[in-house]
């Protein structure tokens, strides 16, 4: 859990625009609103699920973390040995030396390895390039790392073709921690793999966590994904946060209406838990064409007038528990409003979900 912990990261109002550029000029006439202003802290040891559907900017924080992307905006304080360094404003220097503590596990684990190089050379190369040139050596640490993400030893010189794609996503995640990270920020790590390994390579991050105390933002789709991982919750919606709480209120206790659509949609395999789809009417919100107010009320089956015209803030409906509401659910301070006459779902059993 996270209480007692410290920070390890503190991302402070990021935000990153993109520009929109026409014709031969260059000229911008608009900008995808990718990430707007989000603000979360990440604590030591803890894992932090970032769900949200497609476009909804989750891999755009992960790379701002990372600085693969410049923010247009705000800070990422993050805490290592004693010092705060923001990394939105690191220098190449400085970057450099931060980058050790930050690792990145990619969603594709057959595009994410180069295929010309061996297993060795993939996971010993952020050791030479931070200065392990003892080839010995390297080998040493690259059969221990091996071990620990639970291959084979023996398969030091094959080459990415040779494994499967759980395989080659141990591969990854053993590069990434080569170098005794402190950070792991992990894309979507098992979307590309059967389901039947992705509960493996779960349970192994699981595992590493455990094993070296480390701090994952683990980035998903779906929150089933993450459910048996994360310690807490954080929701995306068109470049913003709209919920973040602990896992076992995010799913006992949704207070977002994106949240309890995204609850629903994971499947029940006991049928007295089960309960109805919420079928989100529309699109996701497209970020270059933000709907105004709530960027949720064409969707949402509870929108009433206020939300279209003004934006609901970031509160906090219950401890530790912050929603971006006008009429959050399951809050004790008052009932939502009815939903709107059109939808079929039915509220009162997703109340109870779970
Ligand atoms: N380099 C870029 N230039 C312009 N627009 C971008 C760029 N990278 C991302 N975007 C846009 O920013 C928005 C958020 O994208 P992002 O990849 O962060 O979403 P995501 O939540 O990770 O989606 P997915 O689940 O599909 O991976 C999208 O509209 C995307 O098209
Ligand atoms: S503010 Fe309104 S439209 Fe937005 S999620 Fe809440 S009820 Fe729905
Ligand atoms: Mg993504």
């Amino acid at each position: 859990m996270t209480s007692g912990n410290g920070v390890l990261l503190s991302v402070r109002n990021l935000t990153k625009y993109f520009p929109i550029v026409k014709g031969l000029m260059g000229r911008v006439t608009g900008y995808v609103r990718a990430v707007d202003a989000v603000s979360f802290d990440l604590y030591q040891g803890e894992c932090l699920g970032l769900v949200g559907e497609s476009g909804s900017g989750k891999t755009t924080v992960a790379r701002s973390i990372l600085r693969a992307v410049r923010p247009t905006s705000g800070e990422l304080l993050f805490h290592i040995n004693g010092q705060t360094v923001d990394v939105a404003q690191a220098s190449s220097s400085e970057l450099k030396r931060l980058r050790r503590h930050m690792q990145m596990i990619f969603q594709d684990p057959f595009g994410s390895l180069n295929p010309r190089m061996t297993v060795f050379e993939i996971i010993g190369e952020p050791l030479l390039v931070n200065g392990l040139r003892d080839r010995r050596q390297r080998k040493a640490r690259v059969r221990e790392l091996l071990r620990q993400v639970g291959l084979n030893e023996e398969y030091l010189y094959r080459y990415p073709h040779a494994f499967s794609g759980g395989q080659r996503q141990r591969i990854g995640i053993a590069r990434a921690l080569a170098l005794h990270p402190k950070l792991i920020v992990a894309d979507e790590p098992v979307s590309a793999l059967d389901v039947s390994v992705q509960a493996q390579v779960l349970n192994l991050l699981l595992h590493l966590q455990r094993q070296f105390g480390l701090t994952y933002l683990l980035i998903a789709h779906d929150l089933g994904v993450i459910r048996h991982v994360s310690d807490r919750v954080a929701v995306m919606y068109a470049g913003k946060l709209v919920e973040l709480a602990t896992v076992d209120e995010i799913f006992t206790r949704p207070a977002h209406p994106y949240t309890e659509a995204l609850l629903s949609a994971i499947p029940k395999p006991d049928p007295e838990r089960r309960t109805k789809r919420i079928v989100l009417k529309g699109e996701a919100a497209d970020p270059s064409h933000l709907p105004t107010g709530c960027a949720f009320h064409p969707r949402c089956p509870y929108a009433q007038p206020l939300c279209a015209e003004r934006e609901p803030l970031w509160e906090e409906v219950r401890p530790d528990h912050f929603a971006r509401c006008h009429f959050a659910l399951n809050n004790p301070a008052g009932p939502p409003p009815p939903r709107a006459a059109e939808t079929s779902t039915d509220h009162t059993k997703n109340e109870h979900a779970e």
